[in-house]
Formats: structure tokens, sequence, C-alpha cells
């Protein structure tokens, strides 16, 4: 028997206010079903996408959450009871389970993945080794082809997926121009990460600094969309790329938004947009995380974590993500 605290969502958020939507509720669990492995959390993962899976939109990249049921999100730890055969006590294991101290599982459905336990520090396996890894190094090298010399613009650059993006873009060869709010993020892009140039979206005229790029932007690796999308297709080069990875200033309403007003760039510069999402590449992570795994080990790239302790806590964790609270990966310990 095992005691749990869980998150439950009891209603659709509207807006800002996710807190009054969801409650932390607990439980005694008694078994697992046959198939199911039992995982004691060590880190919960907090991802800006799964604001969207709150809503009850239907054409969503994921159906919505059932109202009355345990929050869904990735979790890292150790499996503690296993009615699988592919899962061992003691396995360290990565995958979307609930926002809980403990997380059934259904390993399939779950993408649930053993990781390497023996790493300096497991929180890499959310950091450089996780899907916001996968997902930037996938975005740009495969939908955005970004090659030495391109200029490269990424938004939400201070972010977890952003840090690895704006680095994986540098060791690509890129010229590297970040997009960040305030200017603490922009200092830290340009001193720690070292790229070409942070731009402070709430402070600074943006369409005007791209405007100065010398040739163009090639790639934009984009995780915003909304006024911040408009502001770069002006200034994309003839036969730039745009990588859309996420929607983060649509996720607050039900999740949509309206086309972009300068849609016409798109002919006028004949662009190529096209979104991507990693569970379509899910079954190329262990080459992905090889790739990463060789930059880690080379001191090339690196992810700072904001971490918060304990599962009560994990709202104003989430929050971070929305109010820009955070640089790099944001993660709750339990
Ligand atoms: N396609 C995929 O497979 C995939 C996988 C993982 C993540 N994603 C996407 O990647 C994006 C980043 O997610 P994450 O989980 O890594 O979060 P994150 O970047 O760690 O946190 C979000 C950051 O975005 C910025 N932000 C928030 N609202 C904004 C807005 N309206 N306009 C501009 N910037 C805003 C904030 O920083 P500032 O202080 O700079 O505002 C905030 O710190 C999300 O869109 C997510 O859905 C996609």
């Amino acid at each position: 028997m095992t005691e749990n605290r869980y998150w439950r969502l009891n209603k659709r958020p509207e807006g800002e206010d996710v807190a009054s939507a969801l409650s932390l509720e607990t439980e005694t669990i008694t078994d697992i079903a046959e198939g199911e492995v039992l995982v004691k959390n060590a880190y919960l993962s907090m991802d800006a996408g799964t604001r969207m899976w709150m809503t009850e939109r239907e054409d969503g990249y994921q159906p919505p959450l059932e109202l009355g049921t345990k929050m869904v999100g990735l979790g890292l730890g150790h499996v503690v009871q296993s009615r699988n055969a592919d899962y061992a006590e003691g396995d360290l294991v990565r995958g979307f389970g609930q926002w809980a101290e403990y997380a059934v599982i259904e390993p399939e459905s779950a993408g649930l993945v053993k990781v390497d336990a023996n790493i300096s520090d497991i929180k890499q396996h959310f950091g450089v080794l996780g899907l916001n890894g996968w997902t930037a190094l996938w975005g740009l090298k495969e939908t955005a082809g970004v090659k030495a010399g391109d200029n490269v613009v990424v938004s939400a650059a201070a972010g977890a997926t952003g840090v690895l993006a704006c680095q994986i873009a540098k060791i690509l060869g890129a010229n590297v121009y970040g997009l960040a709010g305030g200017p603490d993020k922009c200092r830290w892009l340009e001193e720690e990460l070292g790229i070409t140039k942070a731009i402070d979206y709430k402070n600074d005229d943006i369409a005007a600094e791209l405007a100065k790029v010398d040739g163009g932007i090639n790639a934009y690796f984009d995780n915003v969309g909304g006024p911040i999308l408009d502001a770069v297709l002006p200034n994309m080069a003839h036969y730039g790329r745009v990588a859309i990875c996420g929607l983060l200033a649509q996720y607050k309403g039900d999740g949509r938004g309206q086309g972009p007003e300068n849609f016409d760039q798109i002919l006028m510069k004949r662009l190529r947009i096209e979104g991507f999402f990693c569970p379509d590449f899910m079954d190329q992570g262990d080459k992905l995380t090889a790739q990463l795994k060789e930059w880690l080990d080379q001191g090339l790239i690196d992810t700072p974590f904001d971490v918060t302790d304990g599962v009560e806590n994990v709202l104003s964790a989430y929050d971070k993500l929305f109010s820009g609270g955070n640089i790099g990966k944001v993660l709750v310990k339990l």
C-alpha cells in the first residue's frame, strides 16, 4: 500500500488562472494492473505544452485531459513495483506519468524509457538528454535544415527548449539571435551562452533589431507564435525556414490563435514553415541522445535548472513558464 499525493484537474483553467482548476489530493495505491509499473518520481518536468491539454479543444496534438483525472506530465524516477516483464524494480525511467509522488504507468502509452542511472547528474535526462534536447536538435537540423553560417533566431531563448536550441545552433556554426524577456535574461544569453545577440522583446523593437541582421534570417526556431512571429517574418531571408516548435503566446486561452498578419511574407520570401512534434521522432531518441551526450561530454552544451522542492509547490513552478520566471529547465524535486 502506497500513500500518494497527486494533482487533479477539476475544470478547464481560464487564462492565467491555472491554480483554481487543480487540487492536490491524496490516495492509497493498493495495487497496479498487469502490464503497469509504479514509479516513485524523483523529478517532475514542467512543460508549457501541457497547458493546452487542460483545454477542451479536440483538434490539438493531444486529446484534452478528462476532468476529474490526474494531471499528466513527464516524470523521472525509479520503478518501485513492476507487473511488466520489461521493467524491474530499481530501474531509472522517464515517461509521461502524473503530477504525483508516485506515478502509475502503462509503459507503451506513456513513452516510458529506461535511462542511464550512472550519469553524474540524472537531471540531465530532463536537460540536454531530455525531450527538450531532442526537440531542439530535431527542429534545427531536420525541420529548419540549419547549416554553418546561417543566421538563426530562437524565441523564448532563455527557456528549457530555447537555451538548448541556442547552443545547438552555435555548435552547428550558425550566428544565433535569441529573443527573451528583460535585460537580465538577454545579458545572460550573451555572456553565459555566448550567442551573437539577444533581443529583449519586452523593451526593444524586435522587428527593427532583426532588420539589422546582415543577409536576413535563414532559420527561425519559434517557441511562441503570436506577435513575435509577425515581427520575424518580414526579416526572413529569401528561402528561409520557420520551424514551429510551440505557440506559447496562445496557450493561455484555448490554445487557438489567428494566423500571422504578415502571412504574405511566406510568398514574398518563398519561406517554408513547418511544425514538428517530439512524439513523432521518439524512435530516433537513441540517435539524438547519443549526439547530445557527445556534446555534453565535450562541454559544448549544458542546461541550467530551476528546481522547486515538493509536490505541493508544482503550481508555482509551472507558473514560471508563463510569467517568464525561469532560466532553463523548470523541475520539481520530490
Ligand atoms: N514541438 C515539440 O515537440 C515541443 C517539445 C517541447 C516543448 N515545445 C514547446 O517549446 C516551447 C517552450 O516550452 P518549454 O516547456 O521549454 O518552456 P520554457 O521555454 O522553459 O518556458 C517558457 C518561457 O517562454 C517565455 N514566454 C512565456 N510566454 C511568452 C509569450 N507570450 N511570448 C514570448 N515568450 C514567452 C518565458 O520567458 P521570457 O522571460 O523570455 O518571456 C518563459 O520563461 C513551448 O511552446 C512548448 O510547447 C514543443
